[in-house]
């Protein structure tokens, strides 16, 4: 199955190339669950919190790789409108809904770019009590460095505009199970 033929249907562009196909990435959501449950036990309650939307199948394969329990909850946040450059400014949409006062949260974010969405949630989660912020990103570009550096990586990805796996250009292609380059 080439990559265009699912999106044909999406009437957008194709996708270019398959930067990661979904054994990898499995694989690699697998080891990062371990990496997490090295740092936290069942007592520290983990929190998650996604990024909404970019992160939505991120955060679901990582929460059934864990073998601590976890609670779960969303932030929704907007930076890029339907372009494929960031805006810089960071629109926080839907807070998480669950009490953060006390609670060890882990940020679970889709792609580190320009590192300020990361910068704006993980301070916005501290003022709202939080004892500890941490993030797992699957993917940092590695072309900023944030104040708040991810504690977990899941793959330094190259310079390209990434789409699939909750990722999205104008709304399409979060559906894919690979990423792939637009
Ligand atoms: P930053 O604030 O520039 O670090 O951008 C972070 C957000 O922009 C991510 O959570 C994504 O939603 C989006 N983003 C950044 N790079 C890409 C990309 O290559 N493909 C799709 N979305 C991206
Ligand atoms: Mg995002």
């Amino acid at each position: 199955m080439s990559p265009g033929g699912v999106d044909a249907a999406s009437g957008s562009s194709l996708v270019k190339e398959v930067v990661y196909d979904e054994k990898t990435i499995l694989a690699r959501v697998t080891e990062l669950a371990r990496e997490i449950e090295d740092v936290y036990t069942a007592e520290d309650r983990l929190l998650l919190v996604g990024v909404l939307k970019g992160a939505f199948i991120f955060l679901s394969d990582l929460a059934r790789s864990l073998t601590i329990p976890v609670q779960i909850d969303f932030i929704s946040v907007s930076s890029y409108g339907d372009d494929t450059v960031s805006s810089g400014t960071v629109r926080i949409e839907q807070y998480p809904r669950m009490p953060l006062g006390g609670r060890k949260v882990l940020l679970v974010e889709d792609i580190v770019d320009s590192g300020v969405t990361l910068d704006e949630v993980v301070s916005l989660l501290r003022e709202r009590g939080a004892a500890t912020v941490e993030t797992c990103a699957l993917l940092h570009k590695r072309i900023a460095t944030p104040d708040h550096e991810p504690r977990f990586v899941g793959f330094d990805a190259p310079n390209v505009f990434l789409v699939g796996y909750g990722l999205d250009h104008a709304e399409d292609f979060r559906h894919l199970p690979y990423i792939a380059s637009l």
